[in-house]
């Protein structure tokens, strides 16, 4: 199965607004730290409901936003939410990203970058279409010391790249980004219930519910394009 049908199931079920409203705890925070300047161009990689983009508008006052999904129908969901003549939305792969060289400030992704076929290539094609200056603010769950997430594997069709924090800085150096900035930012806003609640029916014990929302969260990795 490809992310565009795997994802396209996720949409047509809503939960592409399930999504929004779990990734936005810590989306917001790495957002907030996205030096973005009135009139920016800013794309979204894998945007889902394409909300990163219309808190930009509504916060940033950013020139343009594209958000870019594998997945027809959360294309299609993103476009209904909004009615911003400023904001588009496009059907588009991580592998080649229909966007000019040189020619966007920011980009941003919340829990999508790992799907992406050949991660490094997509890095490369990252640094091909920002601006010198600009940045990638690539922001993750799946990642090897959030252990509590590994099993998301098994739940999808679609190739994962389960990287370490190390590896995120080695492969955005390979692709010719410099690593600005790289950082957990932890969940805080999921409700964990006392320990004599576990385990739940998701969580075995509570450690493990620590683990995964408030030792690890959401790991962010920034690039910056050579001057
Ligand atoms: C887990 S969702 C995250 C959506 C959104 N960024 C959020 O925070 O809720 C991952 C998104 O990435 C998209 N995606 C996955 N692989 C992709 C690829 N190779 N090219 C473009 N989009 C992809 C999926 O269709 C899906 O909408």
């Amino acid at each position: 199965m490809t992310a565009g049908e795997e994802f396209d199931e996720w949409a047509a079920a809503g939960k592409d607004r399930g999504m929004e409203d779990r990734h936005w705890h810590t989306a917001k925070h790495a957002l907030a730290r996205m030096p973005v300047e009135a009139g920016d161009t800013v794309l979204d990689l894998g945007t889902g409901s394409g909300y990163v983009l219309r808190a930009l508008r509504e916060t940033a006052d950013i020139g343009a936003g594209y958000g870019l999904d594998a997945s027809p129908k959360m294309v299609r969901n993103a476009r209904s939410y909004t009615d911003d003549a400023q904001v588009g939305f496009l059907q588009g792969d991580f592998d080649a990203l229909p966007v000019g060289t040189a020619s966007v400030d920011h980009v941003f992704s919340m829990e999508a970058f790992y799907y992406a076929r050949d991660p490094v290539h997509t890095l490369e094609e990252i640094r091909r279409i920002l601006r010198p200056g600009g940045t990638f603010y690539c922001a993750v769950n799946f990642y090897e010391e959030s252990e509590q997430t590994h099993h998301w594997q098994e739940m999808l069709d679609v190739e994962m790249t389960l990287w370490d924090s190390a590896q995120y800085r080695e492969a955005f150096r390979e692709a010719g980004l410099h690593v600005a900035e790289q950082d957990e930012i932890p969940d805080r806003e999921v409700d964990i219930p006392p320990k004599e609640a576990f385990p739940t029916e998701d969580w075995e014990t509570r450690e493990a519910m620590v683990d995964r929302y408030r030792t690890h969260g959401t790991l962010l990795t920034v690039g910056v394009a050579p001057e």
